[in-house]
């Protein structure tokens, strides 16, 4: 009897417990002028519906509390913003107290990077980031590399059966990785790829760093990361040979960006990161868009075909003739808008702002959801539709809520870089190739575009 007295009171004090924490999280984020929304579950808000349902939570909570509401995920309070003209000026006013907020998995990953730091010192990083892969360097230094780089990438692909996810992952990474590192050996890059696709899930994660999470094993990921790098830099200061890639850049002495050595390694990661999943999961969309939809795939194969026609035999195609593949660039944009590959971007208030009539407490994220202005029918008529010929009128792509790329300070640096990666793929790809999709593969589209099981094609001679 004593015994079931004692289970009954211990039963009592949990549900008491639970339901002091309810009350505490729920008095704890019910300041005045906030806006409207839930905040769920203490410490985990509402992580689980977020990335359960992923657009559908955003759907049905601006259907219930409007464009901007209030939410918990990813491990702080959190406000939404669907509001074109507040994500605005967020964007563009960032020394208003809005400065980059990612979830601190990202962070703790990724590590103090461009994305981190604000400023003067953004202002640095950022010039050396463009100083290294901006459109005057893939004009002028990358662009015979790159194209070099995608023509042996995709060469031997008759009569193959592969798994575009996968390939257009490894490609990414691989020019990327041939553009910092160009002349290491082929087991520094064997050993860097499979900490990648460590540290893109474990940015992704709840922070609980315990062993099997996908964060702990992200952060496993990036120490064995900086260690690899920090090999290499070791290796080339004790050697005299001269070394033009982008390492060599950042290390040398008459760079006009100088870096310290970790300083060196996080952009050497930042590079890595950044194009790894927009352009593998452009790049695997437009081949999905394309194969449902053959008159873009025969206007593209023009395209390709034509500059390809203005050639002699053996001449290689030039940065004048990527710059006139402008169908090309609309299959880019088309699938980069429908798929949507990149869902927003995130801020972090420094100070207490009053925006749109509502407060934004100091510290809390914003998270700037960009996702539906893709869907919008009047920028976008029939906006479910495939339809790459949209982006041929020019101001589609400069229209003041086209944030495929962000917006402001942040405008992403590796626009260009991006966009000429995919292009040559395109290229190489429907010059050489035709492909058949394998049926039955399901797609996972929040918060990232994932085919759990791969995209397989099969692939023959065109
Ligand atoms: C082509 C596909 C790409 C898309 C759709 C894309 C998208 C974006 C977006 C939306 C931002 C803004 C982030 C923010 O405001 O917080 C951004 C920033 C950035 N992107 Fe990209 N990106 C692409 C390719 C690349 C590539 C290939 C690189 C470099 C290898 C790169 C490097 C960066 C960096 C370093 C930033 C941070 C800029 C800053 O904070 O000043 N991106 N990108």
């Amino acid at each position: 009897m004593a015994f079931l007295g004692l289970a009954y009171d211990l039963i009592l004090a949990i549900i008491s417990c639970f339901f002091i924490f309810m009350k505490w999280n729920e008095i704890r984020y019910r300041k005045k002028g906030l806006p409207p929304g839930t905040m769920g579950w203490p410490l985990v808000g509402e992580t689980s519906d977020f990335l359960k349902y992923g657009s559908e939570f955003m759907k049905t909570q601006r259907s219930k509390h409007g464009e901007v509401f209030k939410t918990h995920i990813l491990g702080s309070p959190t406000i939404i913003s669907m509001d074109p003209e507040l994500n605005r000026y967020i964007l563009y006013n960032e020394s208003k107290g809005l400065v980059p907020g990612y979830p601190k998995a990202m962070v703790d990953i990724l590590g103090t990077n461009i994305s981190t730091v604000h400023g003067a010192t953004h202002k640095h990083i950022r010039g050396s980031i463009l100083s290294l892969l901006g459109p005057v360097a893939v004009k002028e230094k990358l662009f015979p590399n790159l194209l070099k780089c995608v023509k042996s990438f995709t060469a031997d692909w008759d009569g193959k059966t592969i798994d575009i996810q996968e390939k257009a992952q490894e490609m990414a990474f691989f020019l990327a990785f041939k553009q910092i590192f160009e002349s290491e050996s082929r087991s520094i890059y064997d050993s860097f790829k499979p900490e990648f696709e460590k540290i893109v899930s474990g940015t992704l994660a709840l922070p609980i760093n315990i062993p099997g999470t996908s964060y702990h094993i992200g952060l496993q990921a990036r120490s064995k990361v900086i260690k690899l790098s920090r090999e290499i830099i070791k290796q080339r200061r004790s050697s005299s040979t001269i070394h033009r890639d982008m390492l060599g850049q950042m290390m040398s002495d008459e760079t006009k960006y100088p870096l310290n050595d970790e300083e060196i390694i996080s952009q050497i990661i930042t590079i890595l990161n950044s194009g790894y999943e927009t352009v593998s999961k452009i790049t695997m969309m437009s081949l999905k868009y394309l194969h449902g939809d053959l008159k873009a795939l025969q206007e593209l194969r023009e395209e390709h075909f034509g500059i390809l026609g203005r050639k002699e035999a053996g001449e290689s195609i030039t940065w004048e003739d990527y710059k006139s593949m402008s169908f090309t660039l609309g299959v880019i944009l088309e699938s980069l808008r429908l798929a949507t590959v990149v869902n927003g971007v995130m801020r972090r208030t420094t100070s207490d702002l009053e925006l749109n009539g509502y407060k934004f407490p100091k510290g809390w994220r914003i998270y700037i959801y960009t996702r539906e202005v893709n869907y919008d029918p009047l920028l976008h008529p029939e906006p479910l539709k495939f339809n790459p010929w949209r982006w041929l009128d020019k101001k589609l792509e400069s229209h003041k809520y086209n944030f495929l790329f962000g917006a402001g300070g942040r405008l992403c640096p590796g626009k260009e870089l991006g966009l000429v990666m995919i292009s040559l793929f395109l290229h190489c790809f429907v010059t050489q190739y035709r492909w058949e999709e394998l049926e039955g593969e399901e797609m996972v589209k929040f918060p990232r575009i994932e085919v759990p099981n791969g995209l397989h094609l099969r692939i023959s001679k065109y």
